[in-house]
C-alpha cells in the first residue's frame, strides 16, 4: 500500500534542494534472519525509504541525484523460484513507475554506480544506519573494511529528513488516525478483559490479534503488565489479581505502517481503589496540563517540566513529597516517581526518526539535553512546530530499588518523606499516554477518544 505516485517525487525533490547537491543513497532494508537464514523476522522497511519511495519489499535501494535531478530505483525481476515461495510480485519497472521514479537498475548496478560516484568526486549522502546489516551492505558498497571508521554519515542530510519527515502531512495525520482507530479496540477491549484470574499473556495475545486483524501490527512490543513501575516490561507471565492496576502500552501499526502509541492504566477490579484513583488523577491531570500549554513555539521540554509540577504538588497533597515544588522539580526530586520523559515524535517510526540521532531529533542549539536523572530521558525537548506529532505520556511509580537507593543516599529528603513511602511500595506504576498532533493554535488529542477518565476507564472495564 502507498500513496500516489507523485507524494514521493515530490518528497524527494524537496529533500534534494534542502540537501543542496551531491547524490543521495537510500538503502532499504533486508530480511533479516532469526535463528537460522530462511526464518525472517516480519519485514519491516526503513522508514525513510518508505517515506521518500513508498515500497515496502526488502533489498531495495535507490539514488537521488540532486544536482541533474535523476531519481533512480535499484531492484530486480521476481524470479520464478520467488514467485513460487513468496508469490507474484511487481516487476522492477513497475515499482519504479509507482515510486515516480526517472530510471530503474539491477540492483547489481548499484556498486558500479556508487565507483563512477566516488571517482568523479561527487558527494554521496547516506543516512547513518541502524542496522548492522545494513552497515555491512553499505561497507560493501562503498569498499570500506568491516566495521570502518570511514563510514560518515551525511549531516546535511540527516538534518534534512529530519526537516522534513517531522512536519506530518495531512495524509500522514489520517494514517496515524487510522492506527489509532485500531489503537481504541486493542484498548477498550483490554480493559474489557483484564479481569482477575487472567493471566496477562491473554490479554497480551488478544491485543496482538487485534492489530494484526486491523491490517497492520504491533507497532513495537506490548506491554501489559501489573507491574507497571517496570517501564518497558516485555514480559506476561503473571496472573491478574484483584487490586492489580495493570499499565497497558501498546500501538497497533497502520496499513502504511504509521504508528500509534498509547498507554492505558486498568484496574483489575474494575474499579479503582481510592489510592489508585489519587495516582491515576495525579498523572491524568499532568497530562492535561502538559497538553494544554502545547503550541508551536513552546519548548516541549516546558511541557515535561508542568507534568512534573503538577505530579509533585499532588504527591505533596498525599504526604509523599514536601517542600517548594518549584524548587523539588528544580532539584529533580519529583524523578523518584516520574522518572522518565514525558513524550517523543510518532509517525512512521514509534520514536519517530530516532535512527537518524536522538538528540538531532530532538534538541538543538536553544534547548540542550539536560544532564539530570530523569530529565535526561526526556528524547524531545525542543520548540514545538506545527505538524509535529507527539506522544504525551507522564507516569507516576513506586520503583523499590530507586527507592532504597535514594533513602540510603538520603537523597533530596527534604522533598521527600520516605516514612510515608513505606506504605506504597507494592503500589506498582501508572501511565497515560496520546498522541498529540501539533497545529497552528495549539495541540490535538489525535483519534477517536479512548476511555480515559476514572468514570471513563471503570465503565469501558465494565462493558
Ligand atoms: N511504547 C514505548 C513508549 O511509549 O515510548
Ligand atoms: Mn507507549
Ligand atoms: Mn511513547
Amino acid at each position: 500500500m502507498s500513496f500516489i505516485d507523485s507524494v514521493y517525487s515530490d518528497r524527494r525533490n524537496h529533500l534534494a534542494q534542502a540537501v543542496g547537491s551531491g547524490v543521495i543513497l537510500f538503502m532499504g532494508s533486508a530480511e533479516a534472519p532469526m535463528n537460522y537464514p530462511d526464518n525472517w523476522y516480519p519485514f519491516r522497511q526503513d522508514s525513510s525509504f518508505l517515506y521518500y519511495w513508498g515500497h515496502s519489499i526488502p533489498g531495495l535501494a535507490a539514488l537521488l541525484d540532486a544536482d541533474e535531478g535523476r531519481h533512480t530505483l535499484f531492484a530486480d525481476d521476481p524470479t520464478v523460484d520467488d514467485i513460487i515461495w513468496s508469490g507474484a510480485q511487481p516487476g522492477a519497472e513497475a515499482l519504479a513507475a509507482q515510486a515516480g521514479a526517472t530510471g530503474v537498475q539491477p540492483s547489481a548496478a548499484l556498486a558500479d554506480a556508487l565507483r563512477r560516484l566516488a571517482a568523479s568526486g561527487r558527494k554521496v549522502h547516506f543516512e547513518p544506519p541502524y542496522r548492522r546489516d545494513t552497515q555491512a551492505r553499505l561497507e560493501a558498497l562503498l569498499h570500506l573494511r568491516t566495521g570502518s571508521a570511514g563510514l560518515h554519515a551525511s549531516g546535511a542530510l540527516v538534518r534534512a529528513v529530519i526537516g522534513q519527515r517531522s512536519v506530518k502531512e495531512a495524509r500522514e495525520v489520517a494514517e496515524i488516525e487510522a492506527a489509532l482507530a485500531v489503537s481504541y479496540d486493542m484498548h477498550v477491549a483490554a480493559m474489557r478483559l483484564a479481569r482477575p484470574g487472567r493471566y496477562e499473556r491473554e490479554i497480551a495475545g488478544h491485543v496482538e490479534g487485534i492489530a494484526i486483524a486491523g491490517g497492520g501490527r504491533l507497532a513495537f512490543p506490548c506491554i501489559f503488565s501489573r507491574r507497571g513501575e517496570i517501564l518497558h516490561n516485555h514480559t506476561y507471565n503473571n496472573r491478574l489479581a484483584s487490586g492489580d492496576l495493570v499499565v497497558h502500552d501498546s500501538g497497533a501499526s497502520s496499513p502504511m505502517q504509521y504508528a500509534s502509541d498509547i498507554t492505558r492504566t486498568i484496574p483489575v477490579s474494575g474499579r479503582f481503589s481510592s489510592r489508585q484513583r489519587s495516582i491515576y488523577e495525579c498523572v491524568l491531570r499532568a497530562q492535561l496540563a502538559a497538553i494544554d500549554v502545547m503550541k508551536p513555539g513552546v519548548p516541549f521540554r516546558d511541557a515535561h517540566l508542568i507534568a512534573a509540577r503538577s505530579i509533585a504538588s499532588d504527591l505533596k497533597g498525599l504526604g509523599l513529597m514536601r517542600g517548594d515544588t518549584d524548587e523539588a522539580v528544580a532539584a529533580g526530586a519529583h524523578a523518584l516517581f516520574f522518572p522518565h520523559g514525558i513524550g517523543h515524535m510518532m509517525g512512521l517510526d514509534v520514536h519517530d526518526l530516532e535512527g537518524l540521532g536522538e538528540d538531532l531529533v530532538g534538541y538543538d542549539d536553544a534547548v540542550q539535553r539536560a544532564g539530570q536523572f530523569g530529565l535526561a530521558y526526556l528524547r524531545l525537548g525542543k520548540a514545538l512546530a506545527p505538524g509535529y506529532v507527539i506522544t504525551v505520556e507522564p507516569g507516576c511509580y513506586f520503583v523499590g530499588a530507586l527507592m532504597d537507593q535514594w533513602r540510603a543516599e538520603r537523597r533530596h529528603e527534604a522533598f521527600i518523606d520516605y516514612d510515608a513511602l513505606d506504605a506504597w511500595r507494592d503500589f506498582g506504576g501508572v501511565r497515560i499516554e496520546d498522541d498529540v498532533l501539533v497545529t497552528a493554535e495549539g495541540a490535538r488529542v489525535l483519534g477517536r477518544p479512548i476511555p480515559k477518565t476514572v468514570s471513563e476507564v471503570e465503565s469501558a472495564c465494565a462493558s
